[in-house]
């Protein structure tokens, strides 16, 4: 039988952040983990949208345990507050940690601290917050990471002679950097707990092309336009995009490193399954000096031994 996030394992007792948590398949995944009894964290950069969520899932699940949190990964002290008050006020720790807000194809803006936004909000945002709270996860059981990425990493290439996309900007081409980048992340982040020790998981999941407002945000009014027929002819909703995601966050026994993602063809829709990155995606040369790369840019440090955070 297909996999449903019925088949969610009892959540009660774990607590989860997802970032943004107000829309799509954050949205999903925050509901669905909330049924199966997590606590749940909905962390949003527009509190307004985020209580609208918060709303529409107590309505639905009316025993639901949410919590709204504000965090703008497009700005590290926004990223560094929310963290913060998170540790402050959860002293018991951390299970689940969803890295799935992101943006695709803006005209080039950058985040408050300059960096090129999609690669400022996919990646850099989610490694300083990973950063900043994965000490709350040690010694949790079956705590983990996951990151959200997407078919369009097969497209990607780091260039770290141009991380910023500053000299030359392709809206597409950077959109499809910062997803490779989070799926190296993904990967690397599990390399390196396995390394110091640690029994946190990092994982990676895509959606396949779901409908959600990822495609009505950013790009130009041709583009909405293409995409919003393209929605309706092609796209599965956004709860069966969050299906990967909630595999890769519940299914028991699964190992850190995995990625996983729809079976249908091109794996644009369906149910979960493990899915392959591709080789670029798997490149531990080009991992390792993303890795320090983001150290650098965000100030962010991991310090998986031990169980301390940066
Ligand atoms: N939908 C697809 O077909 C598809 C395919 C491949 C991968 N993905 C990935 O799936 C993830 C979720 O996207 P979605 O499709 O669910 O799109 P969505 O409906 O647009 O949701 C994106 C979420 O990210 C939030 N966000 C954007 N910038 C943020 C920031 N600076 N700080 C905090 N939150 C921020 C948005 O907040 P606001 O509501 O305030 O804008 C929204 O809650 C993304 O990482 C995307 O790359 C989606």
């Amino acid at each position: 039988m297909k996999w449903t996030s019925e088949k969610i394992p009892d959540q009660t007792s774990r607590t989860a952040i997802v970032t943004g948590a107000n829309s799509g398949l954050g949205l999903a995944c925050a509901r669905e983990l909330a049924r199966a009894g997590a606590r749940v964290v909905l962390a949003c950069r527009n509190v307004s949208k985020g209580t609208d969520a918060l709303s529409a899932i107590e309505q639905a699940l009316p025993d639901a345990q949410l919590e709204l949190a504000a965090l703008d990964l497009a700005e590290l002290a926004s990223v560094e507050s929310f963290a913060q008050e998170f540790l402050s006020s959860h002293g018991d720790g951390l299970d689940l940690l969803i890295n799935n807000a992101g943006v695709m194809a803006p005209p080039r803006r950058e985040t408050k601290d300059g960096f090129e936004l999609q690669l400022g909000t996919n990646l850099l945002g989610h490694f300083a917050l990973t950063a900043h709270l994965i000490a709350a996860m040690q010694g949790r059981p079956d705590a983990r990471v996951v990151t959200v990425s997407s078919n369009a990493h097969k497209m990607g290439r780091i260039s770290f002679d141009d991380l910023q996309s500053e000299r030359r900007y392709n809206r597409w081409v950077a959109y499809a950097q910062s997803k490779l980048a989070d799926l190296l992340f993904a990967l690397e982040l599990d390399r390196r707990l396995r390394a110091s020790g640690s029994q946190i998981k990092s994982l990676a999941a895509h959606p396949g092309y779901a409908a959600t407002n990822l495609q009505a945000a950013a790009p130009p009014l041709l583009d909405r336009m293409v995409m919003r027929v393209s929605n309706v002819l092609l796209a599965q909703s956004a709860e069966m995009g969050a299906l990967p995601v909630l595999y890769a966050a519940t299914e028991p026994g699964l190992e850190g490193g995995v990625y996983v993602g729809p079976d249908g063809a091109g794996e644009f829709r369906g149910h979960p399954r493990l899915s392959s990155p591709s080789r670029a995606a798997r490149d531990e040369r080009v991992a390792a000096r993303l890795w320090s790369t983001a150290e650098e840019l965000t100030g962010a440090r991991f310090e998986l031994e031990a169980g301390a955070a940066a």
